[in-house]
């Protein structure tokens, strides 16, 4: 028997590539249409605003899966096994996972985020709370690919779980910052995670749901102009890191339903001609031109089962809200 854990173990396996950082920012900026990938909103202050966008009244998705969570969990917990190792994608306060234990009794707890030093806090307050419990902090950036790194088998075997099905929680709708062929790519690799445990795994996940465009664009656009501020607060993510002059006072926020995609926008438009300039480079902008931060695909159920059933998953249960504004699939492996 392995000895109880009385601390959270942890592995860093991403490191930041700041000349890759400054590429890939530059490329986006020089490309037309300018974008720049949504992963930037994610600073401290971004972080911060995003926990602010999920109170208020017009962002429904996190409260909405919460209300999911909290009345069909007992019903889930029919399907999803008991005793798994519970492993937790972009994991940040761990506060969804945990509101899991009870439900789902995990034999262990494995929280993945691209930083281990953001899941210390939150994992220390929690093996405190769960003494019995395994856990496991992995920072790993797993949009560029999601696979167990040896780290992580060798330490599921130390803590004799290695056998133990997998379940893979994916909430949020973090789902839906991907276009659906990365989305598709993700979710075979999530699979490849709950297969590579003993039967019965698979994946857990939240996903936001097409809906009245009046319902939509002010979940991303709130009066407060709490959206507003987080999409500019990427312009100064981008100042600090690429050492662009973006006066975030000169961008507009613009949020909108692309009903032919499927997906909600948001851009930055220039509120009159600038040129941006970094070292090695700049970017004139026309006024009104814009540049491209986000996508969130809303998708309608049986799509999502069709893409499921695509990444190889089996036959998926389905729980939503009494609106049907949002969906928790449990897709088998
Ligand atoms: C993190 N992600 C699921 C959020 C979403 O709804 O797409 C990010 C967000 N962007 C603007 N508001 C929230």
């Amino acid at each position: 028997m392995p000895p109880l854990p009385t601390a959270p173990h942890f592995v860093q396996l991403h490191q930041t590539d700041h000349a890759a950082v400054r590429a890939e920012l530059a490329a986006g900026l020089q490309a037309r249409p300018a974008h720049v990938s949504p992963k930037f909103f994610y600073d401290a202050l971004g972080s911060r605003l995003f926990d602010a966008i999920t109170e208020l009244a017009e962002y429904y998705p996190t409260r909405t899966e919460a209300g999911i969570f909290a009345q069909h969990g007992a019903d889930m917990a029919r399907h999803v096994p008991q005793g798994a190792v519970l492993i937790d994608l972009g994991a940040g306060s761990c506060a969804k996972a945990a509101r899991l234990f009870p439900v789902l009794r995990p034999a262990a707890y494995v929280a993945v985020d691209i930083s281990v030093d953001y899941l210390r806090e939150a994992m220390g307050a929690l093996q405190q709370r769960h003494t019995g419990l395994p856990m496991l902090g992995l920072g790993m950036d797993f949009s560029a690919g999601l696979a167990l790194p040896g780290a992580a088998t060798d330490w599921l075997a130390g803590q004799g779980v290695e056998r133990a099905p997998r379940c893979v929680f994916y909430p949020g709708s973090s789902i839906g910052n991907f276009n659906p062929a990365e989305a598709l790519a993700l979710l075979s690799q999530a699979r490849a995670v709950c297969a590579g445990g003993g039967p019965g795994g698979g994946l857990l996940i939240g996903v936001d749901r097409v809906k009245d465009t009046a319902i939509l664009e002010p979940a991303y656009d709130d009066p407060l102009g709490v959206t507003a501020a987080f999409n500019r607060n990427l312009l100064l993510h981008a100042n600090a890191l690429l050492g662009t002059d973006f006066a975030p006072a000169r961008w507009q926020h613009v949020a909108f339903f692309n009903d032919t995609d499927s997906r909600i926008e948001m851009h930055l438009r220039a509120d009159g001609a600038q040129t941006v300039r970094w070292p090695g480079g700049e970017r004139h902008f026309a006024d009104g031109e814009r540049l491209h931060t986000e996508n969130s695909y809303k998708w309608r159920p049986d799509s999502f089962d069709a893409l499921l059933h695509e990444a190889g998953f089996g036959p998926a249960a389905h729980w939503t809200d009494e609106r049907g504004w949002f969906s928790v699939f449990f897709a088998p492996a």
